[in-house]
């Protein structure tokens, strides 16, 4: 029932360490999509400067719409998995085209644009429109199966669906954006995969992996 005290405390502990990034900076839908889409194969140390002259060129929907591929394609020169740059400026020109160059503003038109899967929807929606949606990456699959003893291997297809409902045991209904991102915060910083740092953790009392010691046989995945 009280679950929520954690989301709480997590927020604190938020506000008090999280990250300074250049995407956090406003809650403009256009610039979390380009940080989220970066981010979905890439770590924040080697992304934020591609985010930075990413969006210092192509400022807008409009202004990446309009750009040619090939220009679009030289300011992701070295981040990889080049379909996502494709993407982003096929899915700029369907909200040119279909929603009059305003980001969209319902999660299922989010997730209807080329490269936006489940997680990013969610992130676009919590973090730039406040709806109540979690968003499950691997610092929260990591997290949550830790925090609720989860053993759902987090590889198999229903997974997303079970741990987006334990995120939203926890989650601050006011502050959805925060508290995934105060999730990947702490699932970065302090809940690592190998010896995590559960002296820091705004969790630990709650969390029933570090109640009996098994942080690190958690999150369960199917050896590949
Ligand atoms: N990884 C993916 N999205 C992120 C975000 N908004 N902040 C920090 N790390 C992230």
């Amino acid at each position: 029932p009280g679950y929520v005290v954690w989301g709480e405390k997590l927020l604190e502990w938020y506000r008090a360490n999280q990250r300074d990034l250049l995407w956090r900076e406003r809650k403009d839908p256009y610039r979390v999509w380009i940080s989220e889409v970066i981010l979905q194969q890439t770590q924040v140390r080697q992304g934020a400067p591609y985010f930075e002259r990413f969006v210092q060129r192509f400022p807008t929907v409009e202004s990446l719409a309009t750009a040619s591929a090939e220009e679009v394609l030289l300011y992701w020169k070295g981040l990889g998995y080049y379909s996502r740059a494709l993407n982003l400026h096929r899915a700029a020109q369907k909200i040119l085209a279909e929603f009059g160059g305003n980001f969209p503003t319902e999660y299922q038109q989010i997730l209807s644009l080329p490269g936006v899967g489940p997680y990013t929807a969610s992130a676009i929606s919590s973090i730039a429109f406040s709806q109540p949606v979690a968003a499950v990456d691997t610092n929260l699959y990591r997290v949550l199966a830790r925090f609720f003893l989860c053993s759902v291997d987090i590889s198999t297809s229903g997974a997303y669906r079970i741990f987006s409902e334990l995120a939203l045991k926890l989650m601050p209904k006011e502050w959805p954006g925060e508290f995934n991102q105060a999730m990947m915060d702490v699932g970065a910083s302090v809940c690592k995969p190998l010896a995590p740092l559960c002296h820091e953790c705004p969790l630990r009392e709650g969390c029933l992996a570090f109640s009996r010691g098994t942080m690190e046989e958690y999150p369960v995945k199917q050896r590949k």
